[in-house]
């Protein structure tokens, strides 16, 4: 099964074809960052208008790479939500119009399921129930995934995804955009131990993630003990680089903390972690190691797939189309699209813990 992936929910615009699920055919990705940086942030009004300019090229370029005909496709599938409203726009708008001169299928996906997806092209198939880390600039969830296509929130965060935080404190530190890329090549000339910061809990026992105080003891540390923001083209000082491998060093104990917990609870047959942060080094390592003692194996997508991408999304719209899923010509965008979908939700993690214990 041949299907087209859109994908333009944030700052990229994004087309992708995809062979059954598992093997990316081709996948154009056209990222806005060069027009955001200046701002430190995505200006919604220019990424919706610069998805309008590119959404046409990309998507002939997606076919082009891939040596297809669009007749040739056997379905479309499209970023619905969340994301930006005008973005999320235009990507549904243009799968809309394909599908309905095509006569193809089209179905809407959840770009979070998107990035749990995105690990199903350089990895052996995932064996469920599976745990889901997700982490980028828009999200930091943790999911329990009974079967393909199910998801219990375990976790999410309180206020700042773990990427925002990232980027957050990078600009902060005067140290540009994206945050999380500089933070980390910063972070590996830096001692993690120099400045303690402690892994944010929740109050309340639950295992939600919270990243907003941690920002607020990055801010106080600044001021406390006089630390200059790196100034246009100046090389970052230790004392920097120490505090980014500190910041990042807490994000990831933070993380891979929660998910640890959690699996000896619910006893899943394989990790995932993906979305952009998913790209950082240390956290790889982290997860690597706490998977090795779980005894599951962990999969990660590739940098190129950590972040986002329209092969992901055609990996999950394969799965919905496969089971006969399909979206009407009334499809939205939906900004606030959730991922909570388990059908017997108080049941499912009972039931995973009584069958996997054994
Ligand atoms: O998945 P993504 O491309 O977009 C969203 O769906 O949000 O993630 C982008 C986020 C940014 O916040 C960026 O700073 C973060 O991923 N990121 C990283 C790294 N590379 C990208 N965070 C930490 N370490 C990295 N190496
Ligand atoms: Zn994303």
């Amino acid at each position: 099964m041949l299907v087209l992936g859109i994908e333009t929910s944030c700052d990229e615009t994004a087309a992708a074809v995809v062979r059954d699920g598992r093997e990316i055919v081709s996948s154009v990705i056209a990222s806005q960052i060069e027009t955001h940086k200046r701002f430190g942030g995505v200006v919604p009004e220019l990424a919706s208008r610069e998805h309008l300019d590119k959404i046409v090229p990309i998507v002939e370029e997606a076919f082009a790479r891939a040596d297809i005909r669009p007749r040739e496709i056997d379905g479309i599938a499209v970023t619905a939500g969340p994301g930006l409203v005008g973005s999320l726009l235009v990507g549904v708008s243009y799968a809309k119009a394909m599908a309905f001169a095509l006569r193809k299928p089209l179905v809407g996906v959840n770009h979070i399921e998107g990035h749990v997806y995105s690990v199903a092209f350089e990895n052996p198939p995932v064996e469920y129930p599976a745990l889901a880390l997700v982490v980028s600039g828009g999200h930091s969830n943790l999911f329990f995934v009974p079967e393909p296509g199910k998801y219990k929130v375990i976790a999410r965060t309180r206020d700042d995804a773990a990427g925002e935080a990232f980027d957050k404190v990078a600009k902060m530190l005067g140290l540009g955009y994206p945050g999380g890329p500089i933070i980390e090549k910063l972070a590996r000339e830096g001692n993690p131990k120099a400045v303690k910061f402690s892994v944010p809990r929740m109050g309340d026992g639950s295992p939600d993630f919270s990243f907003s105080g941690l920002k607020t003891a990055v801010t106080k540390h600044v001021r406390e003990s006089g630390l200059q923001p790196v100034s246009n083209g100046d090389q970052p000082s230790q004392a920097i680089k120490d505090l980014a491998a500190s910041f990042q060093s807490v994000v990831v104990r933070s993380l891979v903390g929660t998910t640890e917990r959690v699996a000896r609870d619910c006893f899943p047959k394989t990790l995932i972690v993906a979305g952009g942060v998913a790209c950082n080094g240390a956290l790889r390592e982290a997860s690597r190691q706490a998977a090795e003692r779980l005894g599951v194996p962990v999969y990660f997508p590739s940098p190129h797939l950590s972040t986002d991408n329209a092969a992901m999304i055609a990996a999950a719209g394969t799965v919905k189309l496969q089971a006969g899923e399909r979206a009407d010509f009334d499809l939205n965008a939906d900004v606030t699209l959730r991922l909570q979908n388990v059908d017997n939700e108080e049941d499912a993690l009972r039931k995973a813990k009584v069958r996997y214990r054994l």
